[in-house]
Order: structure tokens, then C-alpha cells, then sequence
């Protein structure tokens, strides 16, 4: 592929780093910054034969195959709109809109102009949470019941994420959108998230946005998908996530503890450690290969052959939209202080049918509640009744 970058601050370097690192094949040829200063730095930083101070120009350039936005949120929308008149494939960083109507006008544009759009949501495609789909999916922790994304940092680098018109929101749009999306994934894309509850306040910075929440996102099926993200923690970046099902468990924590730890007095070059690292003296926590870790290798590579195979990736601007929509009810449910519905004029997914209850049966007469083995090795079992409802216990002795 042939890629044009829209866009030349953190993220698209980002991007451009793991697009070609080692001996991958796909390369941006071109990038649009409106500063023709750091156009001419990020091409000659990777060596690309194009730049442009005109966004329209770098998206139309007759050798780009795909756009890459790496702008602001409040450019997202413009810049999709450009691609779809270009007929250009066209992949976005997140959150995909600044909320859930901008992000449906991107999901029709792109699909009303027959192109590929996929949502650059990173965090679903690092090698840790590809590998606990694997599990979820072949049943090895049964049925999800809850999953916890917590995404929290000091706050971001540029000055639109604190500017609540630019960006849409604080760190609930920033952070949540990943966390909303990986208990999406979890949870499984084809159930309704049906409601919001959310608390969010400003506690740290002087800006309208919050910069810190938590949040509860209900499913049809009875699962829950809590997020927790925060611009106010201190001590480097948080990925963090848990899911509990049926038969097991899985944690998984992305940044800060990698099993890479190390002790500098700091007497060396100051030197760049990880994202949002608050430290380069003492104990660290530096990260192998920060773009690996971030899932940007994989997720590169999904769009790129999904584009190729003519097939949907795995993180689409339909999902965008719907995180979108599940942030919208948190913004609604931090004011309001009660659940609020998840709006979504165009769901896809399976339509929510009356929860049945499956209880394991013990016997004829009693559900299972549950088991265990006791310290001297005696078993106890809880049962119910399954006519009078009645709760009783039965040792087996050892
Ligand atoms: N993990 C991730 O997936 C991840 C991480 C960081 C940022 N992002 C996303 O990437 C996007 C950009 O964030 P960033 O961190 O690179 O921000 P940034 O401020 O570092 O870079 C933004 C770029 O857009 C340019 N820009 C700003 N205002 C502009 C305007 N009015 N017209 C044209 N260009 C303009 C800037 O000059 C810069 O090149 C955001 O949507 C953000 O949410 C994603």
C-alpha cells in the first residue's frame, strides 16, 4: 500500500515508526501538514517523496492507495468527507467522531462512496489482547460476565485534547474510547450495549472537560463493561484489563509492567522511556517494542490485507461509530447521575431477546450452587430446591 499521512505530530509518527519499521511493505509516500515546516521534516524524517500543505492535494496525489488521518479530532469528519469524494480508501485514528452523529455522517460517507474505512483502534490488536480473543473465543473462560478497561495517564501532549470544542470531551473521549471498544470485543460485538451509567469530574486541571471518570456500560445480555480512565494519574501510562467469565478469568496489563524493569541514577543522557513516562531516573518501566506493545504492527496489517481481500477489518467505522454512541450516554449519564440509554439509530447486531437462566442441576430436586474442597478435605456442596427454594448445604467427608 501506498499511504498518504494527514497529519505530522505524535500519532502520526507514531504510524510512520511502525509502518516502516524493519522490512515492511507498505510506506507513506505522502503527508499533509498544514505547516509547510513540518511537512518538509516529517518527509524528510522517512523518507517520503510527497508532501503538501493541501489536504485535498495529498488525498488525491494519483499514487496514494489509502488515507491514514492523524488530525485532531475536530478534523476527523472534514477529512473523511475529502476522502469519500476522492474515492480514496481511508483508514482513522480514535475515537473515529466527537460524538455519535459526527462519527455516522464519516460510517455513510465512506460506505455511500463504496470505499474501505477502518477505525485504527489500536489497543485491540496488541499481541496480549489478540491472544485473549483467542481464549474468549474458544470458550476457555466461558461465558463473560464483566470486563474492566482502565486506560489512565497524566494527560495528554497537545493543547486541542484540553480544548472541550476540539476534541469532544476530556478523558472519557480520549481514553474511553479504547476501553469501551475492548469490552466490545469481549463482551462480543453483536450484543446491544443497552445503558450508561457514569461518573466524571474535573478534580486536577483548570478545563471544562473532565479529567477523570468511571463508567458502567450495561449489555442485553447482562454482562457489564466498566471503563476507568483518568488524564490525573501519576506515574506513567496505565493499560489495564480484566475479564471475568463462567469458567475463568484473564488480566492483562499492556505498559507499565511488561516484566521489563530497570534502576538508572539517571547519571546518562536523558533519554525517552516509554509514553508518558514521568521518570528517566530511579526504578523504570520501559517497554520492548512500544509500538508492538500497542498493537499498531497487527492492526496495520489487518487493514491492509482486509483492503486487499475486500473484506471488513477487524476494527471498522461502524464500530467507531457505535463507541461513539456508548460515550455519548456516559457524557449524558456524568450530568444526569442516572443510567441513560445507549442511542444507536442503526444497530447491526442480534436484536436482545429475553435472558434465560440456565442453572446447573445437582440432582432431580436441587440446582448446583456451588462446590468446594474444604481445609480437611471434606467436600461441601450448596444446593437449591428447585420447588421449595431452599438453601442447604451436604458434606462429604474425606
Ligand atoms: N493510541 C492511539 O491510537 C492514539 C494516540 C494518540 C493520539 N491519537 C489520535 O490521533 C489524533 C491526533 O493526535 P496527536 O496526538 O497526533 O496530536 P498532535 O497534536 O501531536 O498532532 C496533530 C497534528 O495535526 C495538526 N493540526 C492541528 N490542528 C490542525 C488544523 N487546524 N489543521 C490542520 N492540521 C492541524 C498538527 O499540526 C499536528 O501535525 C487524535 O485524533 C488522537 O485522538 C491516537
Amino acid at each position: 500500500m501506498k499511504i498518504a499521512m494527514l497529519g505530522s505530530g505524535f500519532i502520526a509518527r507514531f504510524y510512520a515508526e511502525s509502518l516502516h519499521a524493519q522490512r515492511r511493505k507498505d510506506h507513506v509516500i505522502m503527508v499533509y501538514s498544514r505547516n509547510q515546516a513540518n511537512a518538509e521534516r516529517f518527509a524528510k524524517d522517512y523518507g517520503l517523496p510527497f508532501y503538501s500543505t493541501s489536504m485535498e492535494e495529498a488525498i488525491s496525489h494519483p499514487d496514494v492507495d489509502v488515507v491514514l488521518i492523524s488530525l485532531p479530532n475536530h478534523l476527523h469528519e472534514a477529512a473523511v468527507l475529502a476522502c469519500a469524494k476522492a474515492k480514496k480508501h481511508v483508514i482513522c485514528t480514535k475515537p473515529l467522531g466527537r460524538n455519535a452523529q459526527e462519527a455516522k455522517r464519516m460510517l455513510d460517507a465512506v460506505e455511500e462512496a463504496g470505499i474501505f474505512g477502518g477505525y485504527l483502534e489500536d489497543l485491540c490488536y496488541t499481541p496480549k489482547f489478540l491472544k485473549s480473543m483467542e481464549s474468549v473465543k474458544r470458550g476457555d473462560i466461558g461465558r463473560v460476565l464483566w470486563t474492566k478497561s482502565r486506560e489512565a495517564h497524566p494527560g495528554p501532549h497537545s493543547d486541542w485534547f484540553w480544548d472541550k470544542e476540539k476534541s469532544g470531551g476530556g478523558a472519557i473521549i480520549d481514553l474511553g474510547c479504547h476501553c469501551v471498544e475492548i469490552s466490545r470485543n469481549f463482551i462480543g460485538k453483536n450484543i446491544k450495549p443497552v445503558e450508561v451509567m457514569c461518573w466524571a469530574d474535573t478534580q486536577v486541571h483548570p478545563i471544562d472537560a473532565e479529567d477523570h471518570a468511571i463508567g458502567l456500560v450495561k449489555y442485553a445480555n447482562g454482562a457489564i463493561g466498566q471503563f476507568e480512565v483518568s488524564w490525573t494519574f501519576r506515574g506513567g501510562m496505565d493499560l489495564r484489563d480484566e475479564v471475568m467469565g463462567t469458567e475463568g478469568t484473564i488480566w492483562v496489563n499492556s505498559f507499565l509492567r511488561t516484566g521489563f524493569e530497570m534502576f538508572t541514577t539517571g547519571k546518562g543522557d536523558d533519554g525517552y522511556v516509554a509514553e508518558k513516562a514521568e521518570s528517566n531516573s530511579g526504578w523504570l518501566f520501559p517497554v520492548g517494542d512500544e509500538a508492538h506493545e500497542l498493537g499498531y504492527p497487527h492492526m496495520f496489517t489487518d487493514m491492509f490485507t482486509a483492503i486487499e481481500e475486500n473484506r471488513d477489518p477487524l476494527e471498522t467505522f461502524y464500530d467507531g461509530y457505535v463507541v461513539n454512541a456508548i460515550l455519548d450516554a456516559a457524557f449524558k449519564s456524568a450530568d444526569s447521575k442516572t443510567w441513560e440509554p445507549v442511542i444507536l439509530e442503526d444497530w447491526r447486531g442480534d436484536e436482545p431477546e429475553d435472558r434465560q437462566k440456565d442453572w446447573e442441576s445437582y440432582d432431580d430436586d436441587h440446582y448446583l450452587i456451588k462446590d468446594e474442597i474444604l481445609p480437611n478435605g471434606d467436600v461441601a456442596v450448596i444446593l437449591k430446591h428447585k420447588k421449595t427454594g431452599k438453601v442447604s448445604k451436604k458434606v462429604t467427608l474425606s
